[in-house]
């Protein structure tokens, strides 16, 4: 058993890095209060997420600043000034920022090594006068930190991180996993870490439910985990978590159980040989593409989901055409996006079967055979035609897929559309590996699709 003690040491921040934190927040905090006095705008900026509930893991550098508005100001104001006054508080601390809009506009600064997010958003009381889904936000730092014990912050943490190392953490798109304030919310219904992984691989099955404050809504929900948000009986906290990442995690606590380690804390520190992982891809015998194109300028919430829409379109494409598709994953980073496809069938005969109509059937028998004689024949009672195949490769298929002619028989977002169509290269993925000698970020995904017995940690 490893000891949790000596672990939380190391995935805790410091004292001096805590005050630091806490310093800064303060500071920018004052910054835009004192500018929103000064103009009369009735705005209240306060620190929330993980750095107010004391559960922010060493090495994540971010902030959460809400700048929060009275429920009287209207959707437009409370965009502008809220974005004016995190606008003004980044200038003032002379530091670059991005504007993002996922679901709700928001902008984010990199102050002092640190990305700070401001969010403007309501001042509500309860649950049900929310407008906007970041109006929770506020509820949730007050309910952690009037329910969550001290001595439960360390249990906290050592949740959070073994939920990232096994490559659970994140309610983001890209992710499906678990929610920082989920991993909360299971220390307060069991107590420890050590009581959620044993509830975890002993008791959880799709359709499990936690209600912390009994509501009484759980079977309202019916995704794979429910837990009612205790702050807003209409939320299922677990919402984004997808069947695949609670399997993972249930697999993973039953592991820890049977064998406690202090590798589940820890990524293990990988070098990849590209030469190497050529090699083990080659001798799996199968055909690997890789397709890469630019990204399109989005935030990750926006951009995942058309990424992975357009990988099972072209999986599901190569599938209907008779190719066999072994596996597939797609990820992006550096502003391209990667797209593997493994194939068990690559070529296919130029020829293919069409069944036809049973030949009791004399009006559409004869249609049949008028259009494919001489190369149809009767097998049981049924016409049978050899009809070529227009792409007998996946290669080939795939390139008019992604052409002006086939495009249409894909499906993918909005965005991807038009960045597949100005342009994208198709390549066999040991060549890529030998030519285009890819960087550590792709190397380990790709390592990753190869060896998916071993944790991801943080992959995508
Ligand atoms: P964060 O993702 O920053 O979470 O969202 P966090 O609690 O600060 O944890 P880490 O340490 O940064 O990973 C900030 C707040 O937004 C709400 C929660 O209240 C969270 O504390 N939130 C976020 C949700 O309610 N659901 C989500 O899926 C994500
Ligand atoms: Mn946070």
């Amino acid at each position: 058993m490893p000891d949790l003690n000596l672990i939380l040491e190391k995935i805790e921040p410091s004292p001096e890095e805590k005050r630091k934190v806490k310093g800064l927040a303060s500071e920018l905090i004052g910054i835009i209060n004192q500018e929103a006095h000064k103009q009369g705008i009735p705005a209240n900026a306060i620190l929330v997420g993980s750095v107010a509930k004391g559960t922010r893991l060493a090495g994540k550098a971010d902030v959460d600043i809400f700048i929060t508005f009275p429920l009287s100001c209207s959707q437009d104001y409370l965009k502008n000034k809220g974005l004016e006054l995190g606008h003004h508080c980044i200038e003032k601390m002379e530091s670059d920022y991005e504007e993002r809009y996922a679901s709700h506009p928001y902008v984010t600064g990199f102050i002092n090594g640190y990305q700070v997010d401001f969010v403007p958003c309501y001042a509500i009381k309860i649950g049900s006068e929310l407008k906007s889904a970041v109006d929770r936000t506020v509820l949730h730092t007050e309910y952690i930190k009037a329910n969550l014990k001290p001595e439960q912050t360390g249990e906290v943490l050592l949740l959070k991180r073994f939920m990232q190392v096994v490559g659970c953490y994140g309610s983001e798109f890209k992710v499906g996993g678990f929610p920082g304030y989920l991993a909360e919310l299971l220390i307060l219904e069991y107590g420890t870490f050590l009581r959620v992984l044993e509830a975890a691989s002993k008791e959880w099955m799709p359709g499990y439910m936690v209600d912390l404050e009994e509501h009484g809504t759980a079977s309202n929900f019916h995704d794979p985990l429910v837990v009612v948000d205790p702050v807003d009986e209409n939320r299922n906290v677990a919402a984004a978590l997808t069947r695949q990442k609670m399997a993972e995690f249930v697999v993973a606590a039953s592991q820890y159980i049977e064998n406690p380690s202090p590798d589940f804390f820890f990524d293990k520190e990988r070098k990849i040989n590209a030469k190497l992982l050529k090699e083990e891809l080659i001798s799996r015998g199968t055909e690997n593409l890789i397709l890469k194109f630019h990204s399109p300028e989005l935030p990750e919430d926006a951009l995942y989901p058309q990424i992975r829409k357009t990988e099972h379109s072209l999986v599901n494409i190569l599938k209907r055409s008779g190719f066999r598709v072994w596996g597939s994953d797609s990820v992006s980073y550096h502003s391209q996006v990667f797209i593997i496809l493994e194939l068990e069938v690559y070529n296919l005969p130029p020829f293919k079967r069409h069944y036809g109509p049973q030949v009791w059937n004399r009006v559409h028998s004869r249609i049949f055979q008028e259009k494919y004689q001489p190369h149809c024949w009767v097998e049981e009672d049924a016409w049978v035609a050899l009809v070529r195949r227009d792409h007998t490769t996946a290669e080939s298929l795939l390139k008019y897929v992604i052409s002006r002619d086939g495009i249409r028989h894909l499906r993918t977002g909005r965005h991807l559309k038009d960045q597949l169509m100005d342009g994208y290269q198709l390549l066999s993925l040991p060549d890529f590996l030998e030519d285009e000698t890819p960087d550590q970020k792709v190397l380990n995904w790709l390592y990753h699709y190869l060896h998916k017995n071993e944790f991801p940690g943080d992959i995508y």
